[in-house]
């Protein structure tokens, strides 16, 4: 996979949304960590790029993806982040120390692949757990819903994104906005 992730290649690649999008201004662009590298000098002048585009107006925030704790903590010690988008789901929950520096601080926490979908190709563990299935059949849901709303259930600052092409799936997922978990459900699902 191409990196593409150098300083000015960012700057780059920013500058290209903008033209392809046809508008001077993006809301918030992530800053997506590709190496699993801890923070250091080059994730520091990755972050640089990122303010001098917010500097610039370009963007008006700057998030952070596939990132650790620490990564989180030495970019607030640079500057204001909007959002982080990290791999969450029920089956895993690797980043949840990183959900929970964002609770901490009241920054917006994206899970990518709420749906389980980096799994597709060996069977699907986030929507074919028993305990999804025990649940869904137990609240009249589907075992997505139940997945998407465990994540809700997390912390208020979780945002969701779950991908589909299909309206029934689109109305399915948004419908999670409306019901909860109860007790058993967490206690089930963990
Ligand atoms: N920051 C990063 O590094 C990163 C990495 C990966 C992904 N992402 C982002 O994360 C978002 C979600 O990723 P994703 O779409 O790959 O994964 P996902 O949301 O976990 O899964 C999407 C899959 O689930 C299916 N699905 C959706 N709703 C469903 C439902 N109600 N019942 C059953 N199946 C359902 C979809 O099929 P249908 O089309 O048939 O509904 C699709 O195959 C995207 O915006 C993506 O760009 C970010």
């Amino acid at each position: 996979m191409l990196r593409y992730d150098r300083p000015p290649e960012l700057r780059q690649g920013i500058e290209d949304n903008l033209r392809s999008l046809a508008v001077d201004h993006l809301t918030a662009v992530n800053l997506r960590l590709m190496d699993g590298a801890p923070p250091g000098q080059y994730f520091d002048d990755q972050l640089a790029a990122m303010v001098a585009a917010r500097e610039d107006g370009l963007i008006g925030g700057i998030g952070l993806s596939n990132i650790t704790p620490a990564h989180l903590r030495r970019a607030l010690a640079i500057t204001d982040i909007a959002c982080v988008q990290n791999l969450l789901n029920l089956a895993d929950r690797r980043s949840m120390p990183v959900l929970e520096e964002c609770h901490a601080r009241g920054i917006a926490f994206v899970p990518f692949f709420p749906l389980g979908s980096g799994f597709a190709r060996g069977g699907n563990p986030v929507q074919a757990g028993p305990a999804v299935a025990a649940t869904a059949a137990r609240l009249g849901c589907t075992p997505a819903q139940v997945a998407l709303a465990w994540l809700l259930d997390l912390r208020p600052e979780v945002l969701l994104i779950p991908g589909t092409s299909s309206i029934s799936h689109l109305e399915e997922n948004m419908a999670v906005a409306n019901f909860g978990l109860d007790s058993e459900a967490r206690d089930l699902l963990g």
